[in-house]
């Protein structure tokens, strides 16, 4: 990885169209390896917490069960990937009526792969997952926790992965991340079972003027620089984030760009004033 003061990933002519940028792929990659050690403190800070909710809510829509095999692609530092593997042992974020049998279940290993192509970020990931371990008191339910969760190092656009195996395909920021959606999103109908559904949570622009003048205000006038000066970042990564949500292709695109990969029964479920959009899919039985 180059340093990234030297040459910064993105800089103000890239960023009118990051995604039309031909070195795409390489660019965000450098500013995820950048920002991997401060990026859960700069979630949790600029988005007031918010964040996890918006992973619990994704969790949430999955319709999970708890035999299922859960692949959250782009899965960066793990935070939505861990949410499956707590969910799946628990049936936290589950409705209550279908809680027993998450419980009840035989717990299977390993049922959530995290993949990602940013090596730091995955790291970060691994240390969670570890510490999470150290968390938990009882050593049974250490046992239910070791290996729940796997980490590989692959590409959304080419995931590492048999056709048909996975029950749910999540990803969490990470489509507007990807040098072609549509091939990515192509790459999760493959992976997924028949009945298989696919999580897509990404920032969008609300919809209400207001709302969405305020949310311009500070993520582009405030957040970039309070990010920036947290992290110490040189990449440009917290110029890239606004400037490719803004640019980026709007929700009903984003739908029909599903339902092109070959999804069916595609609903979208706007969060916090439409700050962000869970959209889901699913994958029809034949
Ligand atoms: C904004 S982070 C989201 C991380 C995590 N899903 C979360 O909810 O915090 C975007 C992640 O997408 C990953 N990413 C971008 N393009 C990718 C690709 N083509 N294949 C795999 N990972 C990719 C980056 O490495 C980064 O970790």
């Amino acid at each position: 990885v180059a340093n990234p003061s030297d040459n910064p990933a993105w800089n103000d002519e890239l960023l009118k169209d990051p995604h039309a940028v031909a070195d795409k792929r390489r660019r965000v990659r450098e500013m995820f390896a950048a920002i991997a050690p401060s990026y859960d403190f700069n979630n949790r800070l600029h988005s007031f917490g918010r964040d996890q909710a918006w992973r619990v809510k994704a969790v949430e829509l999955s319709e999970l069960k708890p035999t299922d095999v859960v692949v959250d692609v782009a899965c960066g530092t793990g935070d939505l990937a861990m949410k499956y593997a707590i969910a799946l042992i628990t049936g936290w974020g589950v409705p209550r009526d279908q809680r027993g049998d998450f419980k009840t279940a035989e717990p299977s290993n390993p049922c959530v792969i995290g993949i990602d192509y940013t090596y730091p970020m995955l790291q970060r990931a691994l240390v969670k997952d570890r510490e999470m371990i150290d968390e938990i008191d009882t050593p049974s339910d250490d046992d239910l926790w070791r290996g729940k969760c796997t980490w590989v190092n692959g590409d959304a656009m080419a995931l590492p992965l048999p056709d048909a195996c996975a029950d749910v395909v999540s990803i969490a920021f990470g489509i507007r991340n990807v040098q072609d959606p549509a091939v990515a999103l192509k790459e999760f109908y493959r992976v997924l079972k028949p009945g298989g559904r696919l999580i897509i949570l990404e920032f969008s622009q609300p919809r209400n003027r207001l709302i969405r003048w305020c949310n311009d205000l500070y993520c582009a006038k405030i957040m970039p620089h309070t990010a920036t000066w947290l992290s110490g970042d040189k990449s440009g990564a917290y110029k890239y984030l606004p400037m490719s949500v803004k640019t980026f292709i709007d929700r009903d695109r984003m739908s029909s760009m599903m339902t092109d990969a070959g999804f069916g029964d595609v609903t979208q479920h706007p969060l916090t004033f439409g700050v962000c959009v869970v959209y889901r899919g699913r994958k029809e039985e034949r």
